[in-house]
Protein backbone atom coordinates (compact mmCIF):
# COMPACT_ATOMS: atom_id res chain seq x y z
CA UNK A 1 0.00 0.00 0.00
CA UNK A 2 0.80 3.65 -0.28
CA UNK A 3 3.45 4.65 1.88
CA UNK A 4 3.03 8.20 2.80
CA UNK A 5 6.30 9.72 4.11
CA UNK A 6 6.00 13.39 4.22
CA UNK A 7 2.96 15.08 5.37
CA UNK A 8 1.29 17.85 7.04
CA UNK A 9 -2.28 16.94 8.45
CA UNK A 10 -2.05 19.36 11.11
CA UNK A 11 -2.04 22.03 8.73
CA UNK A 12 -4.99 24.06 8.75
CA UNK A 13 -6.31 23.16 5.19
CA UNK A 14 -7.40 19.79 6.52
CA UNK A 15 -9.53 21.66 9.40
CA UNK A 16 -12.93 21.29 7.66
CA UNK A 17 -12.82 18.00 6.56
CA UNK A 18 -9.92 16.11 8.32
CA UNK A 19 -11.75 13.09 10.50
CA UNK A 20 -13.73 12.49 7.07
CA UNK A 21 -10.52 12.63 4.74
CA UNK A 22 -8.38 10.35 6.92
CA UNK A 23 -11.08 7.86 7.36
CA UNK A 24 -10.91 7.32 3.32
CA UNK A 25 -7.66 7.08 2.84
CA UNK A 26 -7.18 3.34 3.18
CA UNK A 27 -9.76 2.45 1.09
CA UNK A 28 -7.68 4.40 -1.35
CA UNK A 29 -4.90 2.34 -0.80
CA UNK A 30 -2.75 4.60 1.24
CA UNK A 31 -1.55 2.39 4.32
CA UNK A 32 0.58 4.44 6.27
CA UNK A 33 1.70 8.33 6.74
CA UNK A 34 4.22 9.88 8.56
CA UNK A 35 3.11 13.49 9.60
CA UNK A 36 5.58 16.06 9.70
CA UNK A 37 6.04 18.51 12.24
CA UNK A 38 7.40 21.87 11.13
CA UNK A 39 7.02 24.49 14.05
CA UNK A 40 5.96 23.94 18.29
CA UNK A 41 2.45 23.66 17.56
CA UNK A 42 2.29 21.36 14.61
CA UNK A 43 4.70 18.60 16.52
CA UNK A 44 1.99 18.59 19.46
CA UNK A 45 -0.69 18.25 16.67
CA UNK A 46 1.47 15.53 15.02
CA UNK A 47 1.62 14.09 18.56
CA UNK A 48 -2.63 14.01 18.66
CA UNK A 49 -2.65 13.11 15.08
CA UNK A 50 -0.78 9.85 15.80
CA UNK A 51 -2.48 8.92 19.25
CA UNK A 52 -5.78 8.89 16.79
CA UNK A 53 -4.75 7.10 14.39
CA UNK A 54 -2.92 3.57 13.88
CA UNK A 55 -1.73 4.44 10.65
CA UNK A 56 -0.56 7.97 11.28
CA UNK A 57 3.65 8.31 12.81
CA UNK A 58 4.58 11.37 13.27
CA UNK A 59 8.36 13.08 12.80
CA UNK A 60 8.95 16.09 14.92
CA UNK A 61 11.54 19.01 14.29
CA UNK A 62 11.18 22.47 14.18
CA UNK A 63 11.59 23.83 9.95
CA UNK A 64 14.37 26.63 9.43
CA UNK A 65 11.37 29.38 8.84
CA UNK A 66 10.37 28.96 13.04
CA UNK A 67 13.28 28.44 14.98
CA UNK A 68 13.08 31.69 15.73
CA UNK A 69 10.15 29.81 18.52
CA UNK A 70 13.51 27.53 19.98
CA UNK A 71 15.43 28.03 23.35
CA UNK A 72 16.74 25.99 25.65
CA UNK A 73 13.21 25.47 26.93
CA UNK A 74 11.16 24.72 23.84
CA UNK A 75 14.04 22.57 22.61
CA UNK A 76 13.91 20.31 25.63
CA UNK A 77 10.32 19.74 25.02
CA UNK A 78 10.73 18.96 21.89
CA UNK A 79 13.42 16.47 22.74
CA UNK A 80 10.71 14.72 25.09
CA UNK A 81 8.29 14.89 21.97
CA UNK A 82 11.17 12.60 20.33
CA UNK A 83 11.18 9.71 22.53
CA UNK A 84 7.58 9.25 22.24
CA UNK A 85 6.81 5.58 20.70
CA UNK A 86 4.98 6.76 17.57
CA UNK A 87 7.61 9.63 17.06
CA UNK A 88 9.67 8.04 14.53
CA UNK A 89 11.87 10.40 12.55
CA UNK A 90 13.50 14.08 13.45
CA UNK A 91 12.17 16.64 11.29
CA UNK A 92 11.59 18.49 9.14
CA UNK A 93 14.94 20.48 9.86
CA UNK A 94 17.41 22.38 7.86
CA UNK A 95 17.89 25.69 5.88
CA UNK A 96 15.75 27.83 3.74
CA UNK A 97 17.30 30.86 2.19
CA UNK A 98 14.18 31.12 -0.56
CA UNK A 99 12.10 32.51 2.57
CA UNK A 100 14.82 33.92 4.77
CA UNK A 101 12.74 34.24 7.55
CA UNK A 102 15.27 33.49 10.50
CA UNK A 103 18.85 34.98 10.48
CA UNK A 104 20.68 32.24 8.34
CA UNK A 105 23.38 31.70 11.10
CA UNK A 106 20.50 31.43 12.96
CA UNK A 107 19.19 28.23 10.74
CA UNK A 108 22.37 26.79 10.50
CA UNK A 109 22.50 26.48 14.26
CA UNK A 110 19.24 25.28 15.70
CA UNK A 111 19.57 22.99 12.18
CA UNK A 112 22.94 21.48 13.68
CA UNK A 113 21.71 21.22 17.22
CA UNK A 114 18.88 19.55 15.98
CA UNK A 115 21.10 17.01 14.14
CA UNK A 116 22.89 15.98 16.63
CA UNK A 117 19.70 15.63 18.76
CA UNK A 118 18.90 13.26 16.23
CA UNK A 119 21.99 11.72 16.39
CA UNK A 120 21.78 10.87 20.25
CA UNK A 121 18.63 9.60 20.02
CA UNK A 122 19.04 7.00 17.27
CA UNK A 123 16.07 8.75 14.99
CA UNK A 124 16.00 9.17 10.98
CA UNK A 125 15.83 12.56 9.64
CA UNK A 126 14.19 15.10 7.18
CA UNK A 127 16.05 17.39 5.72
CA UNK A 128 14.17 20.58 4.18
CA UNK A 129 17.03 22.63 1.68
CA UNK A 130 15.52 25.14 -0.13
CA UNK A 131 18.14 27.85 -1.95
CA UNK A 132 20.70 26.49 0.37
CA UNK A 133 22.31 23.93 -1.48
CA UNK A 134 25.85 24.71 -0.29
CA UNK A 135 25.75 25.67 3.19
CA UNK A 136 23.48 21.94 3.79
CA UNK A 137 25.83 20.04 2.02
CA UNK A 138 29.04 21.24 3.97
CA UNK A 139 26.84 20.78 7.32
CA UNK A 140 25.30 17.58 6.39
CA UNK A 141 28.79 16.30 4.80
CA UNK A 142 30.28 16.80 8.51
CA UNK A 143 27.32 15.78 10.78
CA UNK A 144 26.00 12.34 8.98
CA UNK A 145 26.96 9.40 10.39
CA UNK A 146 26.47 6.02 8.19
CA UNK A 147 24.19 4.53 11.07
CA UNK A 148 21.95 7.48 10.80
CA UNK A 149 19.49 7.51 7.77
CA UNK A 150 17.99 10.79 6.19
CA UNK A 151 15.78 11.95 3.53
CA UNK A 152 16.33 15.39 1.30
CA UNK A 153 12.61 15.79 1.32
CA UNK A 154 11.40 17.39 -1.65
CA UNK A 155 14.79 17.23 -3.56
CA UNK A 156 15.05 20.12 -5.73
CA UNK A 157 18.87 20.43 -6.34
CA UNK A 158 20.58 18.98 -9.66
CA UNK A 159 21.54 15.16 -10.27
CA UNK A 160 24.52 16.10 -10.29
CA UNK A 161 24.35 16.93 -6.66
CA UNK A 162 22.00 14.00 -6.00
CA UNK A 163 24.80 11.68 -6.66
CA UNK A 164 27.17 13.42 -4.11
CA UNK A 165 24.35 12.67 -1.67
CA UNK A 166 22.70 9.24 -2.90
CA UNK A 167 27.09 8.54 -2.20
CA UNK A 168 26.57 9.19 1.70
CA UNK A 169 23.34 6.99 1.49
CA UNK A 170 20.89 10.02 1.98
CA UNK A 171 17.57 8.79 0.21
CA UNK A 172 15.43 11.57 -1.78
CA UNK A 173 11.91 12.23 -0.85
CA UNK A 174 9.51 12.21 -4.51
CA UNK A 175 6.42 13.81 -4.84
CA UNK A 176 4.26 16.01 -7.50
CA UNK A 177 6.98 17.66 -8.82
CA UNK A 178 7.68 14.99 -10.70
CA UNK A 179 4.70 15.51 -12.20
CA UNK A 180 5.39 19.00 -13.58
CA UNK A 181 6.40 20.42 -16.80
CA UNK A 182 9.35 21.97 -15.17
CA UNK A 183 10.29 18.63 -13.30
CA UNK A 184 12.78 17.94 -15.83
CA UNK A 185 15.72 18.21 -13.35
CA UNK A 186 14.25 15.72 -10.86
CA UNK A 187 12.95 13.34 -13.72
CA UNK A 188 16.48 13.14 -14.51
CA UNK A 189 17.54 12.77 -10.95
CA UNK A 190 14.91 10.20 -10.48
CA UNK A 191 16.04 8.06 -13.96
CA UNK A 192 19.73 7.69 -12.42
CA UNK A 193 18.90 6.91 -8.65
CA UNK A 194 18.29 3.67 -7.40
CA UNK A 195 14.81 2.69 -6.82
CA UNK A 196 15.85 1.51 -3.25
CA UNK A 197 16.88 4.75 -2.36
CA UNK A 198 13.24 6.74 -2.95
CA UNK A 199 10.71 7.91 -0.52
CA UNK A 200 7.26 9.21 -1.95
CA UNK A 201 6.14 11.49 -0.26
CA UNK A 202 2.87 14.21 -0.69
CA UNK A 203 3.96 17.72 1.45
CA UNK A 204 0.48 17.69 1.91
CA UNK A 205 -1.48 20.04 1.32
CA UNK A 206 1.02 21.26 -1.07
CA UNK A 207 2.52 20.55 -4.53
CA UNK A 208 -0.32 18.51 -5.88
CA UNK A 209 0.72 16.61 -8.82
CA UNK A 210 -0.56 17.15 -12.47
CA UNK A 211 -3.76 17.78 -13.39
CA UNK A 212 -4.05 18.89 -9.27
CA UNK A 213 -1.22 21.04 -9.75
CA UNK A 214 -2.21 24.71 -7.22
CA UNK A 215 -5.01 22.31 -5.83
CA UNK A 216 -5.12 20.98 -2.14
CA UNK A 217 -3.14 17.72 -1.71
CA UNK A 218 -3.68 14.69 -0.16
CA UNK A 219 -1.92 11.38 0.16
CA UNK A 220 -4.29 9.61 -2.33
CA UNK A 221 -2.76 11.57 -5.16
CA UNK A 222 -0.03 9.67 -4.85
CA UNK A 223 -0.87 7.35 -7.16
CA UNK A 224 -0.17 10.16 -9.93
CA UNK A 225 3.73 10.35 -8.88
CA UNK A 226 3.79 6.68 -8.65
CA UNK A 227 2.54 6.31 -12.40
CA UNK A 228 5.25 8.71 -13.36
CA UNK A 229 7.74 7.04 -11.46
CA UNK A 230 7.09 4.06 -13.16
CA UNK A 231 7.24 5.10 -16.40
CA UNK A 232 10.78 6.85 -16.13
CA UNK A 233 11.99 3.66 -14.64
CA UNK A 234 10.29 1.15 -16.76
CA UNK A 235 7.66 -0.44 -14.11
CA UNK A 236 4.24 -0.94 -13.21
CA UNK A 237 3.13 2.07 -10.80
CA UNK A 238 1.97 -0.97 -8.52
CA UNK A 239 5.67 -2.03 -7.80
CA UNK A 240 6.61 1.18 -7.40
CA UNK A 241 4.48 1.64 -4.68
CA UNK A 242 5.38 -1.66 -3.17
CA UNK A 243 9.42 -1.05 -3.47
CA UNK A 244 8.82 2.93 -2.13
CA UNK A 245 6.76 1.42 0.64
CA UNK A 246 9.15 -1.46 1.65
CA UNK A 247 11.92 1.51 1.62
CA UNK A 248 10.40 3.65 3.54
CA UNK A 249 9.28 0.71 6.65
CA UNK A 250 13.05 0.20 6.13
CA UNK A 251 13.94 4.11 6.29
CA UNK A 252 11.70 4.49 9.45
CA UNK A 253 12.80 1.10 11.07
CA UNK A 254 9.24 -0.04 10.86
CA UNK A 255 9.74 -3.37 9.42
CA UNK A 256 9.12 -5.12 13.00
CA UNK A 257 5.80 -2.90 13.49
CA UNK A 258 2.78 -5.14 12.93
CA UNK A 259 1.44 -4.38 9.31
CA UNK A 260 -1.88 -2.29 9.61
NI1 LIG B 1 6.96 19.60 4.47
Amino acid sequence: MIFDSHAHYDDEAFDEDREELLSSLADAGVGTVVNVGASLEGVRRTVELTEKYPFIYGAAGVHPDEVGALNEETFEWLKEQCGRKKIVAVGEIGLDYYWDREDRSIQKEWFVRQLRMAKELELPVIIHSREAAADTFEILKQEKTPELPMVMHCYSYSPEMAKEYLKMGFYLGIGGVLTFKNGKKLKETVAEAPIERLLLETDCPYLAPVPYRGKRNDSRKLTLVAEELGRIKGISAEEVIRITEENARRFFRLEQEERL
